[in-house]
């Protein structure tokens, strides 16, 4: 510690926390999956690979696959009305909707404006968010400013994919890692000291990179080819960056509020792949029992993955009020971010 400095930066952070803030705090979760399970057995059925293969490169062994009817705004709709449930509240209650997907239902309106409508709701907003497998991490951020800023007092932010609809079911070097899904958070406005011990999103580190564009994309759009196009990744490329990407910004997370991997109750990655999960988690020391790993049972389903993964640990009894929780996740783009919270 230099001279002159009198406190340590964890003191430093609690001491920081004697003025009142406004926090976005988490009230209500909720997720939603397509009726139909693919096992890595049905997966040898469509492409040459195996279950041993996909285990061992993934960590996956079932993925969720949308039917007939089933959509990215259905799913969505079903994952807002269990966090509006989880949250006692109705869609009266909300001021705007947050829906992060690379997979919307149309170009345009835009799925959370689908979903408001499905909901009943006709007060509000409703925008979406696209920033790939970051999207959830970039809404939660955006839904933070806008409260913390005064213009909403409510937000539901959804993570809703059907990424099915986008692979090409002849490569098997990708059409493996996805599935489908959705899952819902509300944040409401709560009073905060500024201190580490608030309840809600305590900070956010977003980046991204345009020049990693051809390392995983989709190739067609409105503007381009006027279709929708199929998804392509250079996996080893991606697998090459993900770790570094990751915990640099969890790291700035730490280091923005002075906490450490020690005061973390959980790390909620987004679930690509098993190797990343552990690899992150070990390079910053974070214990292999407080991360959150939900990549077997769902696949790689892009911004839903997060709140999903959410929707299984504070269901099953694991996440508690008042645990610091990360979030974080690398995607398309390149995007990548982390929000730590305390539930
Ligand atoms: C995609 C990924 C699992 C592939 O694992 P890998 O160890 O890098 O594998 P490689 O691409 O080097 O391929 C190794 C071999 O497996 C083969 N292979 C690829 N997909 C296969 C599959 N589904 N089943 C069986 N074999 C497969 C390849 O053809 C290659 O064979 P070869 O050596 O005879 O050419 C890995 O690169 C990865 O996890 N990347 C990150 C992907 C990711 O998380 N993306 C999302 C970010 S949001």
């Amino acid at each position: 510690m230099p001279n002159g400095c009198p406190l340590s930066g964890r003191k430093r952070h609690e001491r920081r926390g004697t003025s009142r803030m406004i926090r976005s705090v988490v009230r209500g979760f909720g997720a939603a999956l397509p009726k139909r399970v693919m096992t890595n057995a049905e997966m040898e059925q469509v492409v040459d690979t195996s279950d041993d293969w996909i285990v061992q490169r993934s960590g996956i062994r079932q993925r969720y696959i949308a039917g007939e009817g089933e959509t990215t705004a259905s799913l969505g709709e079903q994952a807002a009305r269990a966090a509006l449930a989880n949250a006692g509240m109705t869609p009266d209650d909300l001021d705007l909707i947050i829906v992060a997907t690379s997979t919307p239902d149309n170009t345009f309106p835009a799925t959370a404006v689908n979903i408001q409508n499905r909901l009943g709701m006709h007060h509000g907003f409703a925008f979406d968010v696209q920033a790939v497998c970051t999207g959830f991490v970039y809404a939660v951020t955006t839904a933070d400013a806008y409260i913390r800023g005064g213009l909403a007092k409510r937000v539901l932010v959804i993570g809703a994919e059907t990424f099915s609809r986008i692979l090409n079911w002849t490569d098997r070097t990708t059409c493996v890692l996805f599935g489908d899904g959705a899952g819902a958070l509300i944040l409401e406005a709560g009073e905060g000291t500024g201190a580490n011990t608030d309840r809600g999103v305590l900070t956010a580190s977003l980046r991204s990179d345009g020049s990693h564009k051809d390392k995983l994309y989709v190739d067609g759009g409105p503007s381009t080819t006027g279709t929708v196009g199929v998804l392509h990744m250079a996996g080893r490329e991606v697998f090459k960056h993900a770790v570094g990407m990751i915990t640099d910004v969890i790291q700035a997370a730490f280091d923005a509020t002075g906490t450490t991997p020690d005061d973390l109750d959980w790390l909620v990655p987004h679930q690509a792949n098993r190797r990343i999960i552990d690899g992150s988690a070990k390079k910053l020391g974070i214990a292999p029992e407080k991360v959150v790993v939900t990549v077997d049972l769902h696949g790689n389903t892009s911004a839903a993955s997060i709140p999903l993964a959410l929707a299984v640990a504070a269901g099953d009894g694991r996440i508690k009020k008042g645990d610091l929780v990360m979030l974080e996740a690398m995607g398309g783009g390149f995007t990548w971010g982390a929000v730590l919270l305390r539930w």
